[in-house]
């Protein structure tokens, strides 16, 4: 992976492209979905229009990932961006950030005037990124979260973690 990224660490990646996620892409996006099949329930949920799912495509490598889910977030009337993750040869040279804003405009495309997200309390790496992004913290929230079996939507797990709510306005919005 380094090697296709090129040898040019911290710089930014030259033939980076954001676009829609696509089945060829799952076998790529398992370990930052955290497993393949939480990886299909998100496809699944974009399929159907609840949520947009993009990725970051470097080298023809998917470098990173982030989802989009325009009802039902946590901080209505917000969407709601989740699930983002760069591999780790890939960051800090701007793809998550190309991700954010990405996800940022389709929202200001739909019409949103801000987006929102929640950080685990504990993630200050994570709250630090999304700061420098502009976002800021609006308020504490305790996040349920549930796991799909994708071939059933059978509940397969579910839990609460402590997070923070952040959120930015849509300037363009
Ligand atoms: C958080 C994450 C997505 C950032 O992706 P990335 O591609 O490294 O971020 P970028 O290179 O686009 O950084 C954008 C800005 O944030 C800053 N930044 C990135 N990571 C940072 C960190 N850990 N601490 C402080 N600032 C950070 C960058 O310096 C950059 O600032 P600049 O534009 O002024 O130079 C990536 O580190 C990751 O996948 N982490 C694991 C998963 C995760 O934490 N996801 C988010 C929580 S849901």
């Amino acid at each position: 992976m380094t090697d296709a990224l090129g040898d040019a660490a911290m710089s930014p990646i030259d033939d980076l492209m954001i676009r829609a996620a696509r089945h060829v892409d799952l076998d790529g996006l398992g370990e930052l979905a955290g497993s393949r099949d939480r990886a299909e329930v998100r496809l699944q949920a974009a399929e159907r229009g609840e949520e947009a799912m993009l990725v970051a495509v470097a080298a023809d490598h998917v470098v990173g990932v982030v989802s989009v889910r325009w009802r039902d977030g946590c901080d209505a009337p917000n969407p709601w961006l989740y699930g983002l993750a760069v591999v780790a040869p890939a960051r800090r040279r701007g793809v998550g950030r190309a991700l954010v804003e990405a996800g940022e405009a389709a929202g200001v495309a739909r019409g949103a005037a801000a987006m929102s997200l929640d950080v685990d309390v504990d993630d200050v790496a994570a709250i630090a990124f999304y700061q420098r992004l502009g976002y800021v913290v609006v308020r504490p929230h305790q996040h349920r979260w549930r796991a799909l079996d994708p071939r059933t939507g059978a509940v397969t797990g579910e839990g609460t973690v402590s997070t923070w709510i952040m959120r930015r306005h849509l300037p363009g919005a």
